[in-house]
């Protein structure tokens, strides 16, 4: 049978180098769209690389969103049956600070990868996946589901919407198979370094070393639906075998709050702390020792205050369900951190 070709935008990100072995593993000839950078960005995929001029199933090319006539050529050289675009500015506060940069990339990158299925008449050969977040639901009361209503509270979310929607409207104007993942926060060893679940098992590991003193953070009350990158992408996939297009919730229906993600991390690395005090001046202490503190520069001029999904629809059509729970994952975060902490 004849192999499935698939195209990754953000191939060098957390979930690219999760969806990329997926599909590896499924026998699919996977091409991979990274930027260039000025130092190697490609670590999360070594291990699956090789050298082009020897036998392999996945190769690398360089593209960016924000490059039209990139993302054209490589559509029709590679002719893929395939696109997952993850490409994004994924960093809610960053997004604050790139505003313009962010929405290029999140909105408008969406709209060049399908104008050019288009453009290509590539209509009816190429399925696509969006990468969509619990972000758009923003201010909206948990638990949100695929007829909640958005209400996107950063530049990086409302950039999401325009992603969401254009999916939707190219999905109709021009029959393109195009679905829209809404997936709720997921983590995992591989998670970039200033998303708090990382930075705090990072953090934590440290400590608990004796190589760190002390970690900051902002808001601790936030409340997030936790999964791992693992089992969302193989949602991703799952969206692209069905026979309709649509439109899916991704979550594990459970809710922390980061504070609640500390007691946990904390727990498995048989650290006992003492949370004092409130608001800025809340902090954790152990061996009497104040190691967690509240700094305000962490704080968002808009935070989406609690999420929670609810993934029915994705269990009934797609029959998915997320197979990790968030002690497992944490205490994956951890083994990993302990082990590459040189
Ligand atoms: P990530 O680790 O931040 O990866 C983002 C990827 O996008 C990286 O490969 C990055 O390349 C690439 N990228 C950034 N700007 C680009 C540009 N201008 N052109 C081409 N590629 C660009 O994010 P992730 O956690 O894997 O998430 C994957 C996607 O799902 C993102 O779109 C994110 O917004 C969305 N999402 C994530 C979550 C989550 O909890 N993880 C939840 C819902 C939705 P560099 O490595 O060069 O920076
Ligand atoms: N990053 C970060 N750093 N977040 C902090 C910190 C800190 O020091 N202190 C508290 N937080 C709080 C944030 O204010 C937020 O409420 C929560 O921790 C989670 O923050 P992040 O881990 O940065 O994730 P996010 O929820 O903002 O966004 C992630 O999930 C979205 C899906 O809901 C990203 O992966 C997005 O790309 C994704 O769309």
């Amino acid at each position: 049978m004849k192999k499935k070709i698939a195209i990754i935008y953000g191939i060098t990100g957390q979930d690219g180098a999760y969806l990329a072995r997926l599909l590896l593993n499924k026998k699919y000839i996977v091409h991979g769209i990274k930027r260039r950078s000025s130092s190697f960005n490609s670590q999360r995929i070594d291990g699956i690389y090789k050298d082009p001029h020897f036998k392999t199933n996945f190769f690398l090319h360089y593209g960016d969103l924000t490059d039209s006539l990139s993302i054209l050529k490589s559509i029709a050289k590679i002719k893929p049956d395939e696109i997952y675009n993850l490409g994004a500015q994924s960093h809610v506060q960053v997004s604050f600070d790139v505003p313009e940069y962010s929405a290029n990339v999140g909105a408008l990158g969406t709209l060049r990868i399908l104008d050019s299925i288009r453009s290509l008449g590539m209509e009816k050969k190429i399925k696509y996946y969006q990468a969509g977040t619990s972000e758009m639901f923003g201010a909206t009361k948990p638990p949100q589901n695929e007829k909640s209503q958005f209400y996107p509270r950063s530049p990086y979310a409302v950039s999401k919407l325009f992603a969401h929607w254009i999916t939707i409207n190219y999905r109709e104007a021009y029959n393109i198979f195009a679905c829209n993942g809404i997936l709720f926060n997921h983590e995992s060893p591989i998670r970039g370094e200033t998303f708090v679940t990382k930075k705090i098992i990072t953090a934590l590991c440290k400590i608990y070393n004796n190589k760190e003193k002390k970690l900051f953070l902002g808001n601790i009350y936030s409340k997030r639906d936790w999964g791992h990158a693992r089992d969302y992408v193989e949602a991703m996939w799952k969206m692209l075998q069905m026979n309709e297009p649509d439109d899916y919730v991704i979550a594990t229906g459970k809710q922390y709050t980061v504070k609640q993600f500390i007691n946990l991390t904390v727990n498995q690395l048989g650290m006992k702390i003492e949370w004092r005090g409130k608001g800025l001046r809340e902090k954790a202490y152990w061996n009497n020792k104040a190691i967690i503190e509240i700094d305000k520069k962490y704080f968002r001029p808009t935070e989406v205050e609690s999420l929670k999904g609810d993934f029915s629809k994705a269990r009934l059509k797609l029959n998915w369900k997320p197979k990790t729970d968030i002690n497992l994952l944490i205490k994956e975060m951890i083994r990993f951190e302990l082990k590459n902490d040189k």
